[in-house]
């Protein structure tokens, strides 16, 4: 025997070789045919006389076969080959041997006889296996996000954020939407997270932000007449990381002149009906349901329900106020809610212990405890229980529905924390009960949303959608009174109970736009200092207009059925807002911040 390790193959230049086909292409018609392929070794298999190796480039794999019989020097050359040396081959597409065809490869009906072989290049010994099942760790595999994405599931999903992306982008020029650039250094535009800055050198001391959104910049091109805009676009937000959520993430965002909600809403609508009947092969529910923002908070206790199962959230205030239980009677009486939900069929399913770890669910979301009935044909079994007496037993489950084998869960606190804790238990209980179906999509809008809510925490008024979203007319009046009651013009998109995208009609009269930043108590200087542009824009002449943004990772994401929108990112950054692979944010030379007249102070 050789030895292998030691022989350092040359590398061969490309020269005058050209790719004939790819590796996922050639079949049974094709035999016969004189064939140069490229691409990486996925897998060699030695059985001394014949060598076997898997070819791999992004359309697939073909069976590449070196016999000593047809060309004995390519086939000592063979003998060193590793997995992920980059080759080409040079020979001739044969039938498989009988009874050694691959039915799970689309190529395995035929393998390529090999004449020559080019290496065209080697490989370190890879951190981790490109088609391996054992994984490395998320910071191995982004340090190494190119060997990732050589995977060929984790490829196709880019695949398909390329047809969405193509998809979206006819469908809107079809319908007379121009794309157009705005700035990414500008000024800040804010949409509730913080903004990344970019210090000027020319100016020194003053900074740039990155957008949050184009949001300022696509009402000006309805000011300037363009009447129809989208971009696919990367918006960039300092906020905490999540599943969902990137530091610089893409919309398809878009802005409409001389429209009203439904416009922009059966834009949208049209595009996903489309978009999942090309790309998903599946119709999506038409019309799309309307929950207004009230209903949804008091039938799913969120915002961004999840349609795909029913089991709503059911107000028992009353009821439990009926009962002898001082956790509940307290809650009450103290202007608080008592919310539960009901899951069927599922008592049997759930010892104390079980309980215990579901109750971690409503504690984590603030809860204080999380009340539990199993319903027995005779009884109920519960801690609770014996605070109840027969009559309000019954009215508890008539208003649940609740019949013997279900089990009901309940939590009492203010409306806030008892909508978010039953929620959360929601969502825990389908997926502990397997009740979302895989590949079902479920869309709905919510609408109605209040224009401003009381932060407690910055003791003001804050935007719920954002500063230049519409009030309702009628309410209009209430905006210095009653800020809170005013209702907004705005619309969110969601998805499977993820908020995929959310747009409003504007404000396009300066003096409203005055006077909803008053109610958000920013004072006529500041106003003036942040977006003084955007109301003088407003006063020469700017069209009604509306638009929305679609969270195209959030959607891609969803369309790949993966879990995380850093899996149809290229190269997305980590929980901590770090790219593990160009080592990014990373310190500066002491040159650059004395340029930019800045200095650390840590
Ligand atoms: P909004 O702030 O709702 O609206 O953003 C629109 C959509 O963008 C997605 N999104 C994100 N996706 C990934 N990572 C993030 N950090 C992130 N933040 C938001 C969500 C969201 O629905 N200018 C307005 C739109 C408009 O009014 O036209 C805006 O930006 O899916
Ligand atoms: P206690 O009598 O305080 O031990 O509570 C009895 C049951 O009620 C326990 O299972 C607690 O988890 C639950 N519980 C306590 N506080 C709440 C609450 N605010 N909402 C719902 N259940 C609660």
């Amino acid at each position: 025997m050789k030895n292998e390790q030691t022989q350092i193959p040359t590398i061969d230049s490309l020269g005058e070789w050209k790719r004939t086909d790819n590796c996922g292409t050639l079949r049974q018609h094709h035999v016969d045919r004189d064939v140069i392929l490229m691409g990486w070794v996925n897998r060699r298999r030695d059985l001394g006389n014949l060598i076997f190796i898997d070819l791999r480039d992004r359309e697939g794999i073909t069976q590449v076969v070196f016999d000593p019989q047809v060309n004995a020097a390519t086939h000592e050359k063979a003998h060193v080959l590793r997995n992920e040396w980059v080759l080409a081959v040079k020979g001739t597409v044969v039938p498989r041997l009988e009874g050694r065809e691959n039915r799970d490869l689309p190529t395995g009906e035929i393998e390529i006889k090999v004449e020559e072989v080019k290496i065209l290049n080697l490989t370190e010994t890879p951190p981790f296996q490109v088609d391996g099942a054992v994984d490395a760790s998320e910071s191995l595999r982004l340090k190494y996000r190119y060997l990732e994405l050589r995977r060929p599931q984790i490829f196709e999903n880019f695949r398909k954020r390329h047809a969405i992306a193509s998809f979206i982008r006819a469908y809107l020029d079809e319908r007379g939407f121009m794309e157009v650039e705005t700035p990414i250094l500008t000024k800040s535009t804010p949409e509730g997270a913080r903004d990344y800055l970019v210090p000027s050198r020319i100016n020194r001391g003053m900074f740039y932000a990155l957008p949050q959104s184009p949001q300022l910049f696509k009402q000006l091109l309805m000011v300037a007449g363009f009447d129809r805009y989208y971009q696919v676009v990367r918006c960039f937000r300092d906020e905490d990381l999540r599943a969902d959520r990137q530091p610089e993430f893409t919309q398809v965002d878009l802005e409409m002149a001389f429209v009203d909600e439904k416009a922009v809403m059966d834009i949208f609508e049209g595009m996903m009906g489309a978009l999942f009947t090309r790309i998903m092969d599946t119709k999506i529910e038409s019309p799309i349901p309307h929950l207004t923002y009230q209903d949804a908070m008091n039938r799913f206790g969120t915002d961004r329900p999840d349609l795909r199962f029913a089991m709503e959230l059911v107000n028992i205030t009353d009821i439990a106020d009926q009962s002898d239980f001082k956790v509940f009677k307290g809650v009450v009486a103290t202007g608080g809610m008592v919310k539960a939900i009901c899951v069927k069929n599922a008592a049997a399913n759930y010892s104390r212990k079980m309980l215990d770890e579901i109750s971690l669910v409503a504690t984590a979301n603030g809860a204080k405890g999380l009340a539990w009935i199993k319903i027995a044909a005779d009884k109920w079994q519960s801690p609770v229980a014996k605070f109840f007496n027969d009559e309000t037993k019954l009215a508890l489950n008539g208003r649940l529905d609740a019949v013997p084998g279900d089990l009901i869960l309940m939590v009492a606190d203010q409306p806030a924390i008892a909508n978010a804790a039953l929620s959360a238990l929601r969502l825990e209980m389908a997926q502990r009960e397997e009740l979302i179906k895989e590949g079902e999509h479920a869309f709905v809008w919510v609408t109605d949303f209040p224009l401003l809510e009381y932060d407690d925490a910055a003791g003001r008024f804050v935007a719920v959608h954002h500063p230049f979203t519409a009030p309702v007319e009628e309410d209009l009046e209430l905006l210095l009174e009653h800020p809170g009651k005013v209702r907004a013009r705005a619309y969110d998109l969601v998805l499977n109970g993820s908020e995929i995208g959310g747009g409003s009609i504007r404000i396009h009269n300066a003096s409203i736009q005055e006077t909803v930043f008053e109610a958000l108590g920013i004072s006529p200087e500041e106003a003036r200092s942040k977006f003084g542009f955007l109301i003088d824009a407003l006063k020469h002449g700017a069209p009604p207009h509306g638009g929305m943004a679609l969270g195209f990772d959030r959607l891609v994401a969803i369309m790949a059925g993966v879990n995380s929108i850093r899996e149809i990112i290229a190269f997305p950054k980590t929980t901590s807002g770090t790219c593990p692979l160009t080592v990014a944010p990373s310190p500066v030379d002491p040159k650059q911040l004395k340029e930019l007249g800045l200095s650390i102070n840590l």
